[in-house]
Protein backbone atom coordinates (compact mmCIF):
# COMPACT_ATOMS: atom_id res chain seq x y z
CA UNK A 1 0.00 0.00 0.00
CA UNK A 2 1.50 3.20 -1.28
CA UNK A 3 0.84 6.98 -0.92
CA UNK A 4 2.78 9.82 -0.51
CA UNK A 5 4.15 10.40 3.25
CA UNK A 6 3.16 7.00 4.32
CA UNK A 7 1.23 8.77 7.18
CA UNK A 8 -2.69 9.14 6.26
CA UNK A 9 -3.73 6.59 3.67
CA UNK A 10 -1.17 3.74 3.01
CA UNK A 11 -0.75 3.25 6.95
CA UNK A 12 -5.33 2.75 7.01
CA UNK A 13 -4.93 0.35 4.05
CA UNK A 14 -2.56 -1.35 5.34
CA UNK A 15 -4.19 -2.06 8.62
CA UNK A 16 -7.60 -2.53 7.21
CA UNK A 17 -5.83 -5.08 4.62
CA UNK A 18 -4.19 -6.87 7.21
CA UNK A 19 -6.73 -6.87 9.59
CA UNK A 20 -9.21 -8.73 6.75
CA UNK A 21 -6.63 -11.40 5.02
CA UNK A 22 -4.88 -14.20 7.66
CA UNK A 23 -1.44 -13.28 9.17
CA UNK A 24 0.79 -16.41 7.87
CA UNK A 25 -0.73 -16.45 4.49
CA UNK A 26 -0.36 -12.85 3.39
CA UNK A 27 2.33 -10.24 3.60
CA UNK A 28 0.85 -6.72 3.86
CA UNK A 29 3.33 -3.36 4.18
CA UNK A 30 3.12 0.16 3.61
CA UNK A 31 5.41 2.87 2.21
CA UNK A 32 5.63 6.11 0.68
CA UNK A 33 6.95 7.45 -2.18
CA UNK A 34 8.37 10.30 -0.89
CA UNK A 35 10.58 10.46 2.56
CA UNK A 36 9.30 13.00 4.60
CA UNK A 37 8.39 11.32 7.51
CA UNK A 38 10.16 8.14 8.05
CA UNK A 39 10.37 6.49 11.30
CA UNK A 40 7.48 8.63 12.30
CA UNK A 41 4.28 8.00 13.26
CA UNK A 42 1.12 7.42 11.50
CA UNK A 43 -1.05 10.94 11.49
CA UNK A 44 -3.22 11.24 15.09
CA UNK A 45 -6.42 11.59 12.64
CA UNK A 46 -5.72 8.10 10.84
CA UNK A 47 -4.54 6.61 14.12
CA UNK A 48 -7.69 7.61 15.29
CA UNK A 49 -10.30 7.06 12.66
CA UNK A 50 -8.83 3.69 12.35
CA UNK A 51 -9.18 2.99 16.14
CA UNK A 52 -12.83 4.18 16.18
CA UNK A 53 -13.45 1.64 13.45
CA UNK A 54 -11.19 -1.25 15.50
CA UNK A 55 -7.87 -1.09 14.25
CA UNK A 56 -4.32 -0.78 15.75
CA UNK A 57 -2.40 1.40 13.16
CA UNK A 58 -0.43 3.33 16.10
CA UNK A 59 2.81 0.81 16.21
CA UNK A 60 3.03 1.38 12.25
CA UNK A 61 6.10 3.49 11.30
CA UNK A 62 6.73 5.38 7.91
CA UNK A 63 9.22 4.48 5.54
CA UNK A 64 10.07 5.24 1.75
CA UNK A 65 9.19 2.82 -1.17
CA UNK A 66 12.43 1.12 -2.07
CA UNK A 67 12.61 -0.76 -5.29
CA UNK A 68 13.07 -4.11 -3.35
CA UNK A 69 9.36 -3.98 -2.87
CA UNK A 70 9.23 -5.00 -6.10
CA UNK A 71 10.85 -8.31 -5.30
CA UNK A 72 8.71 -8.56 -2.10
CA UNK A 73 5.46 -7.83 -2.76
CA UNK A 74 3.10 -9.51 -5.75
CA UNK A 75 0.84 -6.22 -5.52
CA UNK A 76 1.68 -2.49 -5.17
CA UNK A 77 -1.41 -0.60 -4.65
CA UNK A 78 -1.21 3.12 -4.89
CA UNK A 79 -3.54 5.64 -3.86
CA UNK A 80 -3.65 8.38 -6.48
CA UNK A 81 -2.14 9.29 -9.82
CA UNK A 82 0.79 10.64 -8.50
CA UNK A 83 1.74 8.00 -6.71
CA UNK A 84 0.89 5.35 -10.16
CA UNK A 85 3.66 7.86 -11.96
CA UNK A 86 6.17 8.00 -8.98
CA UNK A 87 6.02 3.92 -8.42
CA UNK A 88 5.83 2.90 -12.25
CA UNK A 89 9.04 5.51 -12.69
CA UNK A 90 11.17 2.68 -10.14
CA UNK A 91 9.88 -0.52 -11.56
CA UNK A 92 12.27 -1.41 -14.48
CA UNK A 93 10.78 -4.99 -15.98
CA UNK A 94 7.33 -5.22 -17.14
CA UNK A 95 6.34 -7.68 -14.36
CA UNK A 96 7.42 -4.67 -12.24
CA UNK A 97 5.31 -2.14 -13.90
CA UNK A 98 2.15 -4.70 -14.10
CA UNK A 99 2.37 -5.09 -10.05
CA UNK A 100 1.38 -1.50 -9.62
CA UNK A 101 -2.51 -0.55 -9.80
CA UNK A 102 -4.88 2.34 -8.36
CA UNK A 103 -6.56 0.61 -5.36
CA UNK A 104 -9.65 2.32 -6.08
CA UNK A 105 -9.16 0.98 -9.64
CA UNK A 106 -10.38 3.86 -11.52
CA UNK A 107 -10.45 6.52 -8.80
CA UNK A 108 -8.14 8.02 -6.33
CA UNK A 109 -8.14 8.19 -2.28
CA UNK A 110 -7.75 11.96 -2.10
CA UNK A 111 -4.95 13.02 -0.19
CA UNK A 112 -6.47 14.22 3.17
CA UNK A 113 -3.15 15.90 4.72
CA UNK A 114 -5.04 19.43 4.47
CA UNK A 115 -8.35 18.22 5.15
CA UNK A 116 -10.68 18.08 8.30
CA UNK A 117 -11.50 14.95 9.92
CA UNK A 118 -14.39 14.13 7.63
CA UNK A 119 -12.43 13.94 4.77
CA UNK A 120 -10.21 11.15 7.10
CA UNK A 121 -13.62 9.47 7.68
CA UNK A 122 -14.53 9.12 3.80
CA UNK A 123 -10.92 8.31 3.16
CA UNK A 124 -11.31 5.26 5.81
CA UNK A 125 -14.88 4.26 3.95
CA UNK A 126 -12.87 4.66 0.51
CA UNK A 127 -10.05 2.24 1.58
CA UNK A 128 -12.35 0.15 3.59
CA UNK A 129 -14.51 -0.90 0.24
CA UNK A 130 -11.24 -1.67 -1.90
CA UNK A 131 -9.49 -3.85 0.82
CA UNK A 132 -12.89 -5.66 1.51
CA UNK A 133 -13.11 -6.47 -2.45
CA UNK A 134 -9.41 -7.26 -2.76
CA UNK A 135 -9.13 -9.36 0.34
CA UNK A 136 -12.46 -11.23 -0.99
CA UNK A 137 -10.33 -11.94 -4.40
CA UNK A 138 -7.15 -12.86 -2.79
CA UNK A 139 -8.75 -15.53 -0.49
CA UNK A 140 -11.37 -16.80 -3.33
CA UNK A 141 -7.96 -17.66 -5.81
CA UNK A 142 -6.15 -19.17 -2.35
CA UNK A 143 -9.16 -21.83 -2.30
P1 LIG B 1 -0.27 10.55 2.83
O1 LIG B 1 -0.57 12.09 3.19
O2 LIG B 1 0.46 10.57 1.49
O3 LIG B 1 -1.62 9.95 2.74
O4 LIG B 1 0.58 10.00 3.95
C1 LIG B 1 0.40 13.08 3.22
C2 LIG B 1 1.26 13.16 4.27
C3 LIG B 1 2.20 14.17 4.33
C4 LIG B 1 2.26 15.10 3.31
C5 LIG B 1 1.39 15.01 2.24
C6 LIG B 1 0.46 14.00 2.19
N1 LIG B 1 3.20 16.15 3.38
O5 LIG B 1 3.19 17.00 2.49
O6 LIG B 1 4.02 16.18 4.32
Amino acid sequence: MVCLGNICRSPIAEGILKSKLPEKTFEVDSAGTEGFHIGRSPDPRSIEIAAQNGINISKQTARKFIREDFKRFDRVYVMDRSNLKNIKQIAITEEEVNKVALLLENKEVPDPYYGNDNEFKKMFDLIDNACERISKKLLNSKS
